[in-house]
């Protein structure tokens, strides 16, 4: 007699079931992604190197062709941070993971720890030590201006044992690049440790983590990187390690604990453990854009951003736009912008966006409404963006009845890269044009790796 198999589907599916998926479908849609134009305070475009590897099938974290993945991710971070650290990866976490795992590492509960807050992400470092039971000591700047050794001089003179001195390199709400070498010196003088927030300065303008003898720098996927958000590229140099390992206490975070996760990270000799499931797609990603930054040469990618924010302040300045960072301290790849009286911002921003695809970030904090925050990043440092957003900036500008001259801030950036291309073709000589040319930094943004 023969036998019908019904399957599980057959048994369980209830005969409304299709209609059912098909009103699913309806409230739930594909989802359509716009092309948008990332111009504000990260993320920025990502490279689309990145984005297709993303794209490859999943491999298991034990996969030796993963493993060797991983290695060269540590591997290429170590020449983007330009250190030789051990201990160089990324966490599975954005930049405010990174951060967390910087400062959980570092700070034992009473330890007292000396924050530089002049925006809104020191102040996160601030909050993130005192719910370590640290005792913090912050001093505090207005926001869009630096530091001084002097005055952290002083407040270390204020403490007992300052164990921990935390600063943000790039200040992303500000616009702000703190000189961070002479503090970190003078940190080492009385026997602190200094973490850094790079996540906006790594491989958008000079960081050199071995040079400048920083302890622990922590940055994020998402801005100068260009792969989309969701790992937080970290280093730790050996006295970080070592004062890790001299602990008193275990590290309170079990997932960020460095000392565990070091022998997932380097093969310390008896083969990698497992920590955690490594989170292989973003990894793929990150390991190209980092294989870009590469191709193009970090001095070629600082150079970029410089050339790129020249051009876009050229353009700015047609329009009589006030830098919001002191002058002398200003980032290439976020530059913040005083929005003049009468200005509907968030409208302005909101039209970038509806008619333009172009996104670029308001003020954060206490200068919300006061300053756009304009972004140069990554895979979006590119010419054609820039004077995009000028044209667009004038048109809509221009409707809101604030008096510009149309055509005259694309043109003045124009007149940046032209200054820049005859520079450049006067440095070419004759016996190197062709064979052996260098690939141009404008190429590796837009993803052709060399010239055909
Ligand atoms: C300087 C700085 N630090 C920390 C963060 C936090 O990073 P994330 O948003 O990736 O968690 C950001 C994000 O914009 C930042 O700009």
């Amino acid at each position: 007699m023969s036998q019908t198999i019904s399957t599980t589907e057959n048994k369980t599916r209830p005969q409304s079931a299709a209609p059912k998926q098909k009103a699913e479908l309806e409230v739930f849609p594909e989802i359509k992604i716009p092309p948008r134009v990332l111009m504000g305070a990260g993320p920025s475009a990502s490279y689309p190197e990145a984005l297709r590897a993303m794209g490859a099938n999943t491999l298991g974290h034990l996969d030796p062709q993963f493993v060797e993945i991983m290695g060269n991710v540590g591997a290429m971070l170590r020449r983007v941070f330009i250190t030789k650290n051990a201990i160089t990866g990324a966490v599975p976490a954005t930049g405010t993971g990174a951060m967390e795992a910087s400062l959980s590492n570092l700070i034992e509960h009473g330890d007292e720890v000396l924050v530089l807050v002049a925006g809104y992400f020191s102040n996160r470092m601030r909050q993130m030590a005192e719910r370590m039971g640290a005792k913090v000591k912050v001093i505090e700047r207005q926001w869009g201006t630096v530091f001084t050794t002097d005055e952290v001089r002083a407040a270390l003179d204020e403490m007992s044992n300052p164990r921990v001195v935390a600063l943000v390199h790039a200040e992303t709400s500000t616009g702000v690049l703190q000189p961070i070498q002479e503090i970190i010196e003078l940190a080492h003088s009385r026997g602190a440790l200094v973490v850094a927030d790079a996540v906006t300065s790594l491989g958008g303008c000079p960081l050199y983590v071995d040079d400048w003898n920083l302890d622990v720098c922590f940055s994020g996927t998402q801005k100068c990187i260009g792969s989309p958000p969701g790992l937080g590229p970290i280093t730790f140099s050996q006295s970080a390690m070592d004062r890790i390992h001299a602990r008193k206490t275990p590290v309170q975070s079990w997932y960020f604990d460095m000392s565990l996760v070091e022998t997932y990270w380097s093969d310390t000799g008896a083969g990698r453990a497992y920590h955690h499931t490594a989170p292989s797609n973003a990894l793929f990603g990150l390991h190209e854009a980092l294989r870009m930054a590469l191709v193009e040469g970090l001095e070629n990618r600082w150079a970029r951003h410089e050339l790129h924010s020249k051009a876009l302040t050229a353009g700015l300045n047609t329009m009589k736009f006030e830098p919001f960072a002191q002058e002398g301290h200003r980032l290439w790849q976020l530059n913040a912008v005083k929005i003049p009286v009468g200005i509907d911002e968030a409208q302005v921003r909101s039209r970038l966006l509806r008619d333009f695809n172009i996104e670029i970030s308001g003020g954060l904090g206490p200068i919300k409404g006061q300053v756009w925050r304009i972004g140069v990043m990554g895979y979006s440092a590119q010419r054609n963006n820039i004077r995009l957003l000028l044209t667009a900036l004038e048109e809509i500008l221009s409707d809101q009845g604030y008096p510009v001259e149309r055509g005259a801030a694309p043109e003045a950036a124009q007149h940046i890269y032209d200054a820049h291309d005859k520079a450049q073709e006067q440095n070419i000589s004759p016996d190197n044009a062709g064979l052996g040319e260098t690939i141009g930094a404008e190429d590796v943004a837009q993803g052709i790796a060399r010239k055909g």
